[in-house]
């Protein structure tokens, strides 16, 4: 795959002009869905560089990311007269993002595109790897080509309209982010606005923040699980106050009032451990499976929730997060204090899914269909510790079972 740079934007205007002048073209075309042609395009289409930018819109949220807005988009691209030579921009979410990233790489067999994501699940997430694609047969991602956007534009400007429950869903990748490294924040003394790549030695540290810190037990659900007798009989491992690294600061934030520049700075670290990660494993062969953690339990979640009440993606990954942060604790030895501090966080600002034991059947069977499988056994990304990544790790039906009725309790 062609490398991606990926800016952190200081100055918007400055940074587009930039990226459109590196890349030769003969025609600039703008990807909008209805809602960020209102709310954001009005931003940039005002730049200089933007003024010869034909703009084409799909209609908003994931139930689009189809073939039928693909083949719209094609066709736009053909009427408005585009060649093998044009430019995309991709500006929203990761719907946007992921589907003109989808249909950039196939017009005329791929024209190069950059991408602007407007949402904080594509600053942190969907924007960033290179995996393009659409929902087809009624499954998630079908369809679609591992290919890198040749720039990645970074700007937390256009969070000041996404709404808390979208802000909550790209938080939850933020706290995996912060799972899978103990890594501190360079740009702390680098100063914001840089492009780099975070490469600063992990050194595992136990995250503690005040936030979060007591469990409610007030509520308690019936386990459905053989094994819950077994519940929580991990090795103890005291709090200890510590240096607080990202995980640490992200459970810290005040995510209801989020100060735009501090969230910025944090968004700028999360997307350097995306980036890290899919720099060495472009194509998914090894590390970058760090990345599903909180997802093979999390996809379980949103697909069941598909069936009743949609649930945001972020959402069933902090659920996801919660189960397999007990596997994690359970079976790996993660550190119990962080994992309750996680949860805790979860609970408060997420809530919780309603599963019965009635569920669980319908859980493992999700779970058991999950694109990571191989063969019969269900494939987890678990952690040793913050920063600790064990990929390819399996757990029995029972011990999943634990974990759900632990995710039901906490
Ligand atoms: N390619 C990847 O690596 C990757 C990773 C994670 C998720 N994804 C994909 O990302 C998609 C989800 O992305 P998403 O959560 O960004 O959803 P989304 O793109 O559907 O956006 C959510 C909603 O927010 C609106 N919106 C976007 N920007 C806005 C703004 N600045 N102000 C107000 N409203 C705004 C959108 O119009 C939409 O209604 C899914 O399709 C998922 O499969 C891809």
């Amino acid at each position: 795959m062609e490398p991606q740079k990926v800016i952190i934007s200081r100055q918007l205007e400055q940074s587009l002009t930039d990226a459109i002048a590196e890349i030769p073209h003969d025609g600039l075309f703008v990807l909008c869905d209805d809602i960020t042609r209102d709310k954001c395009l009005p931003i940039i289409a005002k730049y200089r560089c933007m003024w010869p930018a034909k703009c084409i819109t799909i209609r908003a949220t994931d139930t689009h990311k189809s073939l039928e807005s693909l083949a719209h988009v094609w066709s736009e691209l053909q009427r408005l007269g585009a060649t093998r030579h044009s430019l995309m921009v991709n500006l929203g979410g990761g719907m946007v993002t992921d589907l003109g990233g989808f249909a950039a790489s196939t017009f005329k067999r791929g024209i190069p595109y950059i991408n602007i994501p407007t949402t904080l699940l594509s600053l942190v997430d969907a924007s960033v790897g290179g995996k393009t694609g659409i929902n087809f047969g009624g499954l998630k991602n079908e369809v679609g080509v591992f290919n890198n956007a040749t720039a990645v534009i970074l700007d937390t400007t256009f969070l000041r309209t996404l709404d808390r429950e979208n802000i909550l869903s790209g938080y939850a990748e933020m706290l995996k982010h912060g799972l899978i490294t103990a890594t501190d924040s360079i740009l702390a003394t680098a100063g914001h606005g840089s492009t780099r790549n975070n490469n600063v030695a992990a050194d595992n540290v136990i995250a503690t923040a005040e936030h979060g810190s007591t469990r409610n037990n007030n509520h308690r659900v019936l386990p459905c699980s053989s094994m819950a007798e077994k519940k929580l009989h991990v090795s103890p491992r005291p709090a200890v106050a510590e240096e607080i690294p990202m995980l640490g600061r992200l459970l810290a934030f005040d995510i209801e009032h989020p100060d735009l520049m501090e969230l910025g700075r944090m968004v700028a670290d999360s997307v350097a451990v995306k980036q890290r990660i899919v720099t060495e494993d472009p194509t998914e062969q090894g590390i970058r499976k760090a990345l599903n953690l909180g997802h093979t339990a999390g996809h379980a979640f949103e697909s069941l929730a598909l069936e009743r009440h949609p649930v945001l993606h972020g959402y069933a990954v902090a659920y996801g997060l919660v189960v397999e942060l007990y596997l994690s604790c359970v079976k790996m030895g993660f550190p119990q204090d962080t994992m309750r501090q996680t949860v805790t966080f979860i609970k408060e600002y997420y809530g919780r899914m309603a599963v019965t034991c009635d569920d669980y059947p319908r859980l493992l069977e999700l779970m058991h269909h999950d694109k990571k499988n191989v063969g019969d056994t269900i494939n987890f990304t678990l952690l040793g510790d913050v920063g600790d990544i064990r990929i390819n790790q399996t757990a029995t039906e029972d011990e999943i079972k634990d974990a759900l009725d632990f995710y039901r309790e906490f």
